[in-house]
């Protein structure tokens, strides 16, 4: 860099319209979205979840019509969540292994209404299926096992797999299960279900709506930290990270969103690899909640948040705006 002002001035580029197109570094398209969709029992339910305003939880054949708005618009994936009935959740999670259970039964309405137009991710975790809202198994002390919980979401991931699921992202923050569901799928006939782990997952306050959303709020007694991640931790993601990805990975994640785009940066110089960010349901609320308050305008709020990941070294981001920012995109 030799010049300086007057002949660089950097106001130059940025005069008009055209030129500040011409000069643009980063894109933000519908294709790289991923919507997160909460999925509950019933016909025709669509149910507003306070504390996520504008976000429901459909009923199976809603979320069939939800996939088809997604491909219509250009988004190329969605990810889904259970709020399984209360009668069906146990200490042990069982339910996540029944092959007619909410998540199986919407991945196979999806794939009927959008054949291979759409891609499915699902969550492998215990929280939406136990009556203590752990992602785990729980021992006498209140401990989340290991390798017990391991074993479980195997089976979950495989029934996932077997229902048609796409995407496998392991959400619970247990040591070693990309290694075991990795060969669990590659020994059961699923060598193309991609799996893309929560790598860096935080113990963190921005999940509250979402636990409205999958009934497990009320349910959890204390918290995650001895699973998920201490918000003060950067190195130790990238060790997170690394252990993934030589267990199988085919991509990470990293979450919450925007108060981590540090680590997504770090991430992605680090490794070069697909990594994505999932701005959660607080997020979302924040979001929300200051345009309501006059503080920001919506669209514009959703759009520079969701540029910022891509800017960051996202490959895409799973976000509860995902429609409303591709109908922006899509003008
Ligand atoms: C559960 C899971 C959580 C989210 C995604 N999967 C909550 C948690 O870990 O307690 C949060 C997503 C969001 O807040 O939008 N394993």
């Amino acid at each position: 860099m030799t010049a300086s002002y007057p002949n660089l001035r950097l106001r130059r580029t940025r005069a008009s319209g055209w030129s500040r197109a011409l000069h643009r570094e980063t894109v933000l398209t519908p294709s790289d979205l991923i919507w997160p969709l909460f999925v509950t029992e019933g016909d025709e339910v669509d149910e507003p979840i306070a504390s996520l305003p504008g976000v429901s939880r459909w009923s199976v054949d809603g979320i069939a019509s939800r996939a088809r708005e997604a491909v219509e618009l250009g988004i190329p994936c969605v990810a889904l969540f259970p709020n399984t009935p209360a009668g069906k959740r146990s200490d042990d999670g069982a339910e996540a292994l029944n092959p007619d259970n909410l998540m199986c039964r919407a991945i196979k309405e999806i794939r009927e209404a959008c054949g291979a137009d759409i891609g499915i991710l699902t969550d492998v975790a215990l929280d939406p299926y136990t009556t203590h809202g752990q992602d785990g198994l729980v021992d006498a002390a209140g401990y989340v096992t290991n390798d017990d919980t391991v074993a479980v979401l195997v089976d979950q991931a495989l029934n996932q797999a077997a229902a048609g699921a796409d995407i496998i992202a392991p959400s619970d923050m247990m040591d070693g299960r990309v290694h075991a569901i990795r060969m669990a799928l590659e020994m059961n006939g699923h060598p193309n279900v991609q799996i893309m782990s929560y790598a860096a997952k935080y113990a963190s306050a921005f999940y509250g709506p979402f636990r409205d959303a999958v009934g497990s709020r009320g349910l959890l007694k204390g918290d995650k930290k001895t699973y998920q991640m201490d918000p003060a931790n950067a190195e130790e993601a990238l060790r997170e990270v690394e252990l993934d990805l030589r267990e199988g990975a085919d991509s990470v994640m990293v979450k919450p969103g925007l108060p981590y785009l540090d680590i997504v940066r770090r991430v992605k110089e680090r490794f070069e690899v697909p990594v994505f960010a999932y701005q959660v349901s607080g997020e979302y609320a924040m979001i929300e909640a200051a345009a309501a308050a006059g503080a920001g305008h919506r669209d514009a709020l959703v759009l520079e948040t969701l540029l910022a990941f891509k800017r960051a070294g996202c490959a895409g981001v799973l976000t509860y705006h995902a429609a409303h920012a591709a109908r922006l995109l899509n003008g």
